[in-house]
Order: structure tokens, then sequence, then C-alpha cells
């Protein structure tokens, strides 16, 4: 199904976890890719072959998403690569364990910077593009069930991700004018890196399973489907929403 014929997307921090096969996905139904980390290794030159090997375009562009500068001219990079950009990604995203009372300044700005700051640059850079180009383009962000449920000893992305609701809610209204769709996804407890501890720590994963109903991690793959979903034209009518992947995770209920 190639739904995004002669699309162009960005999808931020695609070198692994769920950028990467949101990557692979939007490749898959006929998107060209434009790959990011912060640094370009043996995982992005394997992407850009797979990609390629589906017979669409591919390139990584490095950039720190924690500075807006970079954010923005990441964006502007990306439009020069293929000439156009249709989709935006915001996957990029960190987060820090800690006690609230001994949270650095150092890890509060790192997270807040990635996860609120370089996105929110990043759609500007982009919507002045699409404004100017009179492009109708779909930004989808990668929050987080902790947008909505709370985290307790990851107070900063928390925050972050609320933050991450609003802009969306926000942003639906102020660019509905442009034909801009925004729309969050908000993965649950999902098989990637950043969950890598928790994945090889066997009594506490079976507790986090025992509050999902469906009784498993998530895998990238689900995430990346809703994705390709809020990039197509089938979701022409739906902006400023957010979509959970978490296996009824958020607002599940034991029963007694
Ligand atoms: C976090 C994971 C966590 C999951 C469910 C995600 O946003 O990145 O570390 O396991 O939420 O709580």
């Amino acid at each position: 199904m190639n739904r995004f014929e002669n699309k162009v997307a960005l999808i931020t921090g695609s070198s692994q976890g769920i950028g990467a096969a949101c990557a692979l996905r939007l490749a898959k139904d006929g998107c060209d890719i434009i790959l990011n980390g912060h640094k370009f290794d043996e995982r992005g030159e394997k992407l850009i072959a797979e990609i390629e090997g589906m017979g669409r375009k591919a390139a990584f562009l490095v950039a720190d998403l924690s500075k807006a500068k970079e954010a923005i001219k990441l964006v502007t990079d990306a439009v020069d690569t293929f000439s156009r950009l249709d989709i935006l990604v915001n996957n990029a995203g960190v987060e820090k364990n800690a006690n609230f009372w001994e949270v650095t300044e150092e890890d509060y700005d790192l997270v807040m910077d990635t996860n609120l700051k370089g996105v929110f640059f990043g759609i500007q850079s982009f919507v002045n593009y699409c404004r100017k180009n009179k492009v109708e383009g779909a930004v989808i962000n990668m929050s987080s069930v902790h947008e909505e449920i709370v985290f307790p000893h990851f107070a900063a992305y928390c925050a972050s991700k609320g933050g991450l609701r609003m802009l969306t809610r926000n942003l639906a209204t102020e660019l509905a004018p442009f034909n801009i769709r925004i729309n969050n996804v908000a993965p649950g407890a999902v098989s990637t890196p950043i969950n890598q501890d928790l994945l090889e720590d066997k009594a506490q994963l079976k507790k986090v399973l025992q509050n999902i109903p469906l009784r498993r991690m998530g895998k990238v793959e689900d995430v990346a489907g809703v994705v390709a979903f809020l990039a197509s034209d089938d979701a022409a009518y739906v902006t400023g929403s957010t979509y959970f992947v978490d296996g009824g995770l958020t607002y599940h209920y034991e029963e007694q």
C-alpha cells in the first residue's frame, strides 16, 4: 500500500526503538524518510540500506534536539534533502529516574529541553515551511501515557509530556486554518532501549504486566502502525487528539 506516495517524513530519534520502527513502517507505506539521531552510526547505515531496499529514499541528519537552533535547522535541512517535507514525527525523547528532591538542574534541563523545547521549535520550523509552501503537513508527537497518568520518580518527564499534551491541543486549533494536523501518540510500556532495565528485572516486569489488561509489553510496531495512520489521509479529520497505545494501561480497572 503506497498511501504516502511522493511524501517525505522526518522522524527524530530514529536510530533505534519506536523511531526506527516508525521510519520502516512509513517507508513500507511508500514514504521517503529522513532519519535523525545525535550521532550517525551503523544503526543508521543499516536503516538507510533497509529503506532503500524497499525502493524508497533515505538520509540521516545529525542534530542535538535539546537545542532549539538545532531543532529548527534539522527541519530546514530535511526540507532541502529531498526538496519537500510532509510529515514530522517528533519521537526523540529522554527520561531520568530520580527522587523529586534529588533532581538536578542539569537533568531537568536535558529532559525538558529534549522532550518539549526541541519539539516546540521543530514544529515551529515545520509550520513556517508548510505555510510558505502551502503544504498540508501532519505532525505526530511521541508523548506517553504519562501525559495523563502519574509516574513517580520521573517528575521532569511527566512535566514534559504534560506540556506536550497541551502543546498539541493548542496548536491543533492554531494550525487548523492551514490544514496542518497535529496529534500525540501515547505509548505505554513498550519493549525498547528506554525500558532496558525493566525488561531485565523479572519481578518488576511482572508487576508492570499486572497493570496492563492485554498482559504484554507493547511492540514498537504497535506504535508505528498508529503513527502511520495519523500521518495518513485516513486521519484527515483527526487533530488535537492523543491516541493511547498502551494495552489498556491508562484506564485499566482490576476486578476484585
Ligand atoms: C516510559 C517507560 C514506562 C512507560 C509506562 C513510558 O513513557 O518511557 O519508561 O515504562 O511509560 O510507564
